[in-house]
């Protein structure tokens, strides 16, 4: 299925504070391979047939590369995002006007913290959403009312995976991938309810961010460290297509993160 992404190119990147376990400001991260790595993936997303549009980087912001985070988008109705963090809060209105410059009309400006999609992941009939560490769940109810779609919440417990989109992902619009012990144990619960049939990531490929991996239904671009999941995917009739971000993970981010899905 062809899809929309909008991204954000890291002209800006860099990691200069840190807001998750992954960042550490004194070893930083270099921007001009975090520029190629993530031109790698963009041209993977374009090769396979998908559409890319670009949100233009603002200096000062440097972790706007990671698109994901900027809004949540079904059913052409766009739910803004409002940062946890004081360091990223100046996003949420930046990818609004992306959104109302480009002719999205039916958006909503949060009233609750939550991180877009890094926090809320769309399938056919339901929307997950994490918190814990970011978004939080007064904002589950919030997005449900606007857009009219079931929202369940997980909550996440381990700080290395503090967005949802870390910890999983859709594989098509029915099932999941996802590593358990990032979530709490009633959240487990419920994910087993709900995914009988999941493919269950091992701790090796969810500490190099292999969960955080977008798939069309057919290919999913992942992490190329996430050997394990790979081999599993393809069993399961997928085709993995491996990227290298490892400059954009110093600062906590994946392809995922670098993603931002508009559905229209
Ligand atoms: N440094 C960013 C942060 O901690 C990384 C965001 C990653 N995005 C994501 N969707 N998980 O906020």
């Amino acid at each position: 299925m062809t899809k929309h992404y909008l991204m954000c190119r890291p002209d800006h990147f860099a990691v200069e504070y840190a807001i998750n376990p992954w960042m550490d400001p004194q070893a930083g991260a270099d921007r001009e391979v975090a520029i190629r790595q993530w031109e790698g993936l963009r041209s993977a997303y374009e090769e396979l047939g998908h559409r890319v549009s670009l949100i233009d980087p603002v200096a000062g912001l440097p972790d706007m590369v990671f698109a994901a985070n900027g809004a949540l988008v079904v059913g052409g109705r766009v739910y803004g995002a409002r940062f946890a963090h004081p360091e990223r809060a100046a996003e949420g209105p930046a990818y609004l006007k992306w959104f109302t410059d480009n002719g999205y009309d039916r958006v909503h400006e949060a009233a609750f913290t939550n991180e877009g999609e890094g926090d809320f992941l769309t399938l056919d009939h339901l929307v997950l959403a994490g918190t814990g560490f970011r978004t939080d769940i007064t904002a589950h109810g919030e997005a449900q009312e606007f857009l009219g779609r079931p929202v369940v919440t997980l909550r996440l417990v381990d700080p290395r995976f503090y967005h949802l989109d870390t910890a999983l992902f859709p594989l098509d619009g029915r099932n999941v991938a996802y590593f358990p012990g990032a979530f709490s144990p009633g959240s487990q619960e419920v994910l087993r309810h709900l995914f009988p049939d999941a493919v269950i990531a091992d701790e090796e490929d969810a500490a190099v961010l292999g969960l955080n991996a977008v798939s069309d239904g057919t290919h999913v671009v992942i992490n190329a460290e996430a050997a394990g999941l790979q081999l599993e995917l393809k069993r399961r009739g997928f085709e993995p297509i491996p990227v290298d971000l490892s400059e954009l993970r110093k600062a906590g981010g994946g392809p995922k993160c670098c993603t931002l899905e508009i559905r229209d």
